[in-house]
């Protein structure tokens, strides 16, 4: 098999995993564990590093994709693949920013002694996250069209 189409399988396999940490951190959160969801979130948020790294890597020793080969449609499905990506990175970041915003005070660590978290930073984590992973969702799923794109070109099947 093509390097390239093994890479982007692995990719894949990686967003996978990102979107399922991501949903787990979801769902821990909303029964009160925050050091769950917090490290849930933190390895969604590295393997989404892995995966950015890894794409540098590759456009280096592989080159880019040989785009005249993709049909009108294969490239949609490409272009609201990244616009997912696109907006999980960015809400991705903003979320995180207003995590650390959030550190140490009592929404964290559940100790009524703490400081209370600003609304604005609670307000703000919980938009962006949900952003991020509607992001996740969209990259995953568009991801299964344009990896089958990939396989068709290469006749796999
Ligand atoms: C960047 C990755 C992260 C994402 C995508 C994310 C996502 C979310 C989402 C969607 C919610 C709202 C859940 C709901 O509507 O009930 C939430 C709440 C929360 N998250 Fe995160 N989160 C991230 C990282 C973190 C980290 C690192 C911490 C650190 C402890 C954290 C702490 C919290 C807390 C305390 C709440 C509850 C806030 C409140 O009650 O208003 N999150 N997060």
């Amino acid at each position: 098999m093509d390097a390239k189409i093994v890479f982007w399988t692995l990719a894949f396999v990686d967003i996978s995993i990102v979107l399922g940490f991501a949903i787990a951190g979801v769902r821990q959160i909303r029964r009160g564990d925050v050091a769950r969801h917090r490290r849930s979130m933190i390895t969604a948020g590295l393997l989404v590093l892995v995966f950015l790294a890894s794409y540098l890597l590759k456009v280096a020793l592989l080159g880019p994709e040989d785009m005249d080969l993709w049909s009108a449609r294969s490239r949609t499905v490409l272009y609201v693949h990244e616009t997912g990506i696109a907006l999980m990175l960015l809400a991705g970041a903003v979320a995180g920013s207003q995590a650390w915003r959030m550190r140490g005070t009592r929404v964290v660590t559940r100790e009524l002694g703490d400081p209370p978290a600003a609304l604005s930073a609670r307000r703000w984590h919980r938009r962006a996250g949900w952003a991020a992973l509607a992001g996740a969702t969209l990259a995953a799923a568009m991801a299964v069209g344009v990896l089958a794109g990939m396989y068709g070109r290469a006749g796999i099947f």
